[in-house]
């Protein structure tokens, strides 16, 4: 099993290594490693098997990154593209379904009914990830997608609000202090762009 991850480990930071991936390869040194790592932390507190949520973890974006026109619905395309990988790869056909599962339901943005463990476990570890990067969010905000300042503050905003929105209530108070720092950073951006100069 251990050398299956690693294959999809290949797989996924070959795919964010490309030209083509628009969000460049900081989305797999600071988000899909870091969810990963988050998931399988966080596996035991919500009774989820930690290979599913690992594998789920590192094929969540993965449609994003292959083919920037499935952003929009990544998590639509995300569990095509994560059970053609795990069928080269031989997984079983429980697991896929499990993984495909954790990814159809890990958006904030488009919300899906988790109905299991790890379902719960990959969308917490996302928005975990999200509200403990900010400069992964600002460069991917303001580098990656060209958006202004007022702009994108509101939408990063939006994005953290969405985060926190799918914690659950005991991983909310693990990261309650960042979630308001941050929110406190860019409230302090907003009021700016009110003043006259
Ligand atoms: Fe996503
Ligand atoms: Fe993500």
């Amino acid at each position: 099993m251990n050398n299956a991850i690693h294959e999809i480990e290949r797989i996924v930071e070959e795919a964010c290594s490309r030209k083509t991936n628009i969000f460049g390869y900081g989305i797999w040194t600071h988000h899909i490693s870091e969810v990963a790592r988050n998931a399988k932390r966080l596996a035991a507190m919500f009774g989820a098997d930690p290979e599913i949520v690992e594998i789920a973890a590192l094929l969540h974006d993965y449609a994003s990154v292959k083919d920037s026109s499935l952003y929009d619905d990544h998590h639509i395309h995300g569990p095509i593209e994560a059970e053609k990988v795990l069928k080269i790869l031989g997984f079983p056909l429980d697991m896929i379904e499990a993984v495909k599962h954790c990814i159809a339901s890990h958006r904030g943005s488009k919300p899906r009914e988790r109905t299991t463990a790890e379902a719960e476990c990959l969308a917490n570890s996302d928005a975990i990830t999200h509200v403990k990067n900010v400069p992964s969010l600002l460069h991917f905000t303001f580098v990656q997608r060209g958006m202004g300042i007022d702009e994108g503050t509101r939408w990063l905003r939006e994005k953290l609000e969405r985060s926190w929105n799918k914690m659950s209530p005991q991983v909310q108070e693990m990261t309650r202090e960042k979630y308001e720092a941050a929110l406190l950073v860019l409230a302090v951006s907003e009021q700016k762009s009110l003043e006259p100069s």
